[in-house]
């Protein structure tokens, strides 16, 4: 079994050169992903010169570890949107989402991109007499948000299913072939497109200057595109970030099912869809187990759990991929997208929950439109300076106490091991050595690395990450390699490395 993405394993690989001068631009767009790239491309085929400044490949982080779907609904659920704030809101979600769509259409049909981009319908599955009135629900909403939606009895699937909503023409691509051929096509026309360089400080102001290690940009305007905008603090409180796992099998029968197919199965939220890759083989990818990140002991377990949800309802052959992505749930259950506050040059796109290929698009398009002055139909919907206490309230309170939890759990603080000796092969512990807070992993070939404990962004305490071999902050979702290198923000700094004559 592969550890990555059939994105990833599918695509070649994108050389553009780090940033090695200083330059200016008028946007500067940090993040190579959906977001950054399709902004890239509506800002300077509007004739905007743009810097995208992004740490690793493009399409690397979030974009290459989706699952390809486009669809106007929300994870969250157009109901429980609609009873937070009106039916006018959820109304423009679909019709913005459903613009989103027909944006990554027409940007294909435009350059020929080919990524097996397909119109195809989307389902939510009720598998039990309980969960049809709660499907029920989401029909209506549908209905009333603008969306032509069914009720079904059956759907394409090899298990029983006691109802499907039903919404044609949403859609299906292979993300990462899209933006890496929407890059090639940008590179140079307007837009300059720089890999593995990360941004490590910002000066904003007017201008404002993007620092890496090699260079810098100085740019009229500034587009976070990376989930976590960097340095924004007061953002981070209205964040929660989630890991999720996903699985791509090959079946016995051949008979891969069409379509989106979400099923309503509190807490696991299964989803699974077909993909068939440049050389012809069928996969289909199951979705699904996500939590709190750093906060899951067990992350192998999460696979175990798909699989067996998987081998329960189809006839599995092999489970030839796994791999896991991060999304962030926004307090209110809408994206922050857009201007900081009415007069900023800082913009941002974040809390797009699993929703992230439509979202991410669609933020491209809002903001394209804030920088070039033109009026966009959602951009007051998605306003990142919205003020919604009491749709806020309930979810921030539950983040950050959880937040706040996470700080208790180390004061005081107890290491997972208080020896690095009994650290086996493969495996990582925090320790404490001489009151110092330590994240130990020992490599196969039993070499020790050590790096601080204490996450650069707001001092939590990392957990290890068994799965992907990584140190998880409990509070805000920084990630880091076994080296302390940063793979998600919030935090910009690495976890530093750590040496001690004095190893217990
Ligand atoms: Fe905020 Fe670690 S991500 S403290």
């Amino acid at each position: 079994m592969k550890k990555t993405s059939v994105w990833k394993d599918d695509a070649e690989a994108s050389h553009y050169s780090p940033l090695q001068t200083d330059l200016n631009v008028d946007v500067a767009i940090i993040g190579g992903g959906i977001t950054g790239i399709t902004a890239g491309y509506l800002l300077a085929h509007a004739g905007k010169s743009v810097a995208v400044l992004e740490a690793l490949q493009i399409g690397g982080g979030t974009t290459g570890f989706s699952t390809g779907n486009l669809y106007a609904v929300v994870d969250e659920r157009l109901y429980i949107l609609q009873a937070k704030f009106d039916t006018d809101t959820i109304h423009d979600v679909a019709a913005s989402r459903t613009a989103a769509i027909q944006q990554v259409e027409n940007i294909i049909r435009g350059f020929s991109i080919d990524c097996d981009f397909h119109r195809t319908p989307f389902r939510l599955i009720s598998e039990t007499e309980d969960d049809t009135s709660t499907l029920q629900r989401e029909y209506q909403a549908c209905l009333e948000a603008g969306l032509e939606a069914y009720i079904d009895t059956m759907a394409p699937v090899p298990f029983y299913i006691s109802a499907a909503l039903r919404i044609e023409d949403q859609a299906q691509f292979n993300p990462m072939q899209y933006v890496k051929a929407l890059a090639t096509h940008i590179q140079g026309t307007g837009c300059a497109i720089f890999e593995h360089s990360k941004v490590v400080s910002i000066k904003e102001g007017s201008p404002n200057i993007l620092y890496t290690e090699n260079g810098s940009v100085t740019a009229e305007n500034i587009i976070h595109a990376t989930h976590s905008p960097k340095g924004i603090m007061a953002v981070h409180g209205l964040l929660g970030p989630y890991r999720e796992y996903v699985l791509a099998a090959r079946l016995n029968s051949g008979d891969y099912p069409e379509g989106i197919c979400w099923v309503l199965n509190k807490p696991h939220h299964y989803s699974t869809r077909t993909y068939t890759s440049k050389s012809g083989e069928n996969y289909l990818l199951v979705l699904g187990e996500p939590h709190k990140v750093g906060q899951k002991e067990a992350n192998e377990a999460c696979f175990d759990s798909l699989e067996a949800y998987l081998r329960t309802r189809f006839d599995i052959k092999s489970v030839e991929y796994r791999w896991s992505a991060q999304h962030y749930k926004a307090a209110d259950s809408l994206p922050y997208i857009g201007a900081l506050h009415p007069k900023s040059s800082v913009y941002i796109a974040t809390g797009f929950a699993a929703d992230g290929l439509t979202y991410g698009t669609l933020a491209a398009m809002i903001i394209s439109d804030l920088i070039l002055g033109i009026k966009n139909p959602w951009s007051k919907v998605y306003a990142p300076y919205r003020h919604n206490p009491l749709k806020t309230a309930g979810r921030f309170i539950k983040e950050n106490a959880n937040v706040f939890a996470q700080y208790l759990k180390d004061i005081p603080y107890h290491a997972d091991v208080e020896t690095v000796s009994s650290i086996v092969p493969g495996e990582g512990k925090t320790v404490e050595i001489e009151g110092e807070k330590f994240a130990a992993y020992r490599d196969e070939s039993a070499e020790l690395h050590l790096i601080s404990a204490v996450c650069t962004h707001m001092k939590c305490i990392v957990n290890w990450n068994e799965e992907a071999k990584s140190w998880d902050c409990p509070c805000h979702g920084s990630r880091f390699t076994v080296d302390g290198q940063v793979i998600e923000g919030p935090a910009i700094a690495n976890l530093p490395k750590k040496e001690t004559n004095n190893l217990p």
